[in-house]
């Protein structure tokens, strides 16, 4: 079935809420129409991927969820919802913040970094959660946290050292985050629409990922550690592609690891 919303079906900013992942979720449940949104000014359970916690302080990060009725989507590429949210996110952010297009990478598969004293610094995470997907209801929401208005004084000293904000990386005195906002969904709206008809910007989800050419460690499940080369990612699968020493190549997909590290960097997935 070809959708035909816009962006947005429902969009509603409110101060603060558990998750806004799970605002977007119960209005799915409830019925309604893709693409909605829920922002919020702070999260009291906001979640990261892997289980972890997402926080940040009161209007310090826009923190943002949309729903997705993906019946146009075939369940194996349910990842690009997540990719297209990050690369629009990415192109709005170096808008807001006059940073040079392509400033913001991504580190596989979606995270927004920026490149920082030879090292790398998280700016935005991305968390996608679905639900029927395959069936005659499928549901997914994808949350983006993206740090913006939050001094680098402020942030908390345990990963200070691995985040970074739109603040701090433009030297502004502030982010609006009402226009990094209507920025964001005005650049994914075409992407959304793109993917309704089955077209895939992969060039360009392939072109923003930091991790190409390098080494990368890779955390599995069981803790064991792997540092192989990341020669590129597949625009088909979303797979990350590794080459061991031999060079003898492999894909990833996201659920196979439990974090990422690019080389000397302390960034994770
Ligand atoms: C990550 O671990 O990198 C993903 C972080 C995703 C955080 C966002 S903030 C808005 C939305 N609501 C949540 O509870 N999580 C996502």
């Amino acid at each position: 079935m070809l959708a035909t919303a816009l962006v947005p079906s429902r969009l509603r900013w409110v101060g603060r809420v558990r998750s806004t992942n799970d605002v977007v979720r119960d209005w799915l449940r409830a019925g309604t129409p893709e693409v909605c949104v829920a922002v919020a000014d702070e999260q009291t359970a906001g979640r990261g991927r892997n289980g972890r916690t997402w926080t940040a302080p009161p209007g310090a990060a826009l923190l943002c969820s949309l729903g997705f009725r993906p019946t146009w989507l075939a369940p194996d590429r349910a990842w690009q919802l997540a990719a297209i949210v990050a690369l629009a996110m990415a192109d709005a952010a170096e808008g807001v913040s006059s940073l040079s297009p392509g400033a913001i990478r991504l580190k596989w598969p979606n995270d927004l970094v920026i490149e920082r004293d030879g090292g790398v610094a998280k700016v935005a995470g991305v968390l996608g959660e679905t639900d029927g997907l395959g069936g005659h209801d499928p549901q997914a929401v994808i949350g983006i946290g993206i740090n913006a208005a939050w001094r680098r004084v402020d942030f908390p000293p345990e990963i200070a050292a691995e985040m970074t904000s739109l603040l701090e990386v433009s030297g502004r005195d502030d982010i609006d985050r009402r226009a990094l906002l209507d920025m964001f969904l005005a650049g994914l709206e075409p992407k959304v629409r793109d993917l309704q008809v089955g077209r895939f910007d992969g060039r360009a989800w392939a072109d923003r990922q930091l991790t190409s050419g390098r080494p990368v460690r890779l955390e599995l499940p069981d803790g064991a550690i792997e540092t192989v080369l990341a020669t590129g990612v597949d625009p088909a699968t979303g797979a990350l592609v590794v080459a061991d020493r031999e060079g003898r190549e492999r894909q990833v997909l996201v659920g196979e690891i439990r974090h990422l590290r690019v080389n000397g960097a302390r960034a994770r997935v």
